[in-house]
């Protein structure tokens, strides 16, 4: 696992959609895991000013709320066509949400898991990590194995995301989302997080043992992760320094 360390959250955000920027760059046809949350909302700002070439990207979203409309303004349909895909040259045809309105839920994530196999599976997915732990919408106690699915939020979860709904009670209590084996097939993870809140979930994951009681721990068991850290969330990680210090030995690190 990479763990870089930023002092600023803008910094952060800017390192990352460099590193974003050079992999499409690399890459102009690749299968991109996108993420949603507060986390995500300047990076997608900063790639969208990069003016990248989205033609050949075809992308797949990680999670949706299960009951709300795609035009539901908390949707994270909504969200992605607002923060990034209005605003780049992606075909509508290779965007990828789940259905959080399907008749059938079940199929609506066998159909999703088939979506991303046939594509050739995620070449980057992004992701965020929710202060229980959660990658995705897999909470604690998710299967390590699991494949796209129904899940349950836990009331911690709610009262994060309530900030975006104004209230509590509005949260939705079901999503759908890719599981935490489909996250582990993509061939590389990058995952976000900033602010002392996220500090306790980051340093379980990163340096804890790999428990399904935090679902990002599972990263551990892939062999090519990198964590993107500002310095609040950094700041319960034991081998701080050590991160600093390989970062700054590692000779790639300025194609960031
Ligand atoms: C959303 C997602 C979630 C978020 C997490 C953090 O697509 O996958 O795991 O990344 O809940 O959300 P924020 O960034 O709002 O703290």
């Amino acid at each position: 696992m990479e763990i870089i360390i930023q002092p600023t959250l803008e910094q952060a955000t800017g390192l990352t959609a460099r590193l974003f920027s050079n992999f499409m760059r690399e890459k102009p046809d690749a299968v991109l895991g996108l993420a949603t949350g507060g986390t995500m909302e300047a990076l997608y700002g900063a790639l969208v000013a990069t003016n990248l070439d989205w033609s050949r990207i075809t992308t797949f979203n990680l999670d949706e709320y299960i009951g709300i409309s795609p035009q539901h303004p908390q949707s994270y349909h909504s969200f992605m066509w607002k923060n990034l895909f209005n605003h780049v040259n992606v075909p509508v045809k290779n965007v990828h949400i789940p259905d959080g309105l399907a008749k059938s839920i079940p199929a609506e994530c066998e159909t999703y898991e088939r979506k991303i196999f046939a594509a050739g599976g995620i070449d980057l997915q992004l992701l965020g990590i929710g202060t229980d732990g959660h990658i995705g919408f897999n909470e604690p106690t998710s299967s390590l194995a699991s494949r796209t699915r129904i899940k349950t939020l836990t009331p911690q979860t709610r009262k994060d995301n309530a900030r975006f709904f104004g209230s509590e009670e509005l949260v939705p209590h079901h999503a759908i989302t890719m599981g935490i084996g489909t996250i582990l097939e993509s061939r590389y993870c990058v995952l976000l997080a900033f602010g002392a809140r996220k500090a306790k979930a980051v340093a379980e994951a990163v340096e804890g043992p790999i428990t399904s009681m935090n679902p990002a721990s599972a990263l551990q068991l892939h062999p090519k992760v990198t964590v993107i850290l500002d310095e609040a969330a950094a700041v319960g990680l034991t081998n701080k320094d050590y991160y600093h210090w390989v970062y700054d030995q590692n000779p790639d690190r300025h194609e960031y």
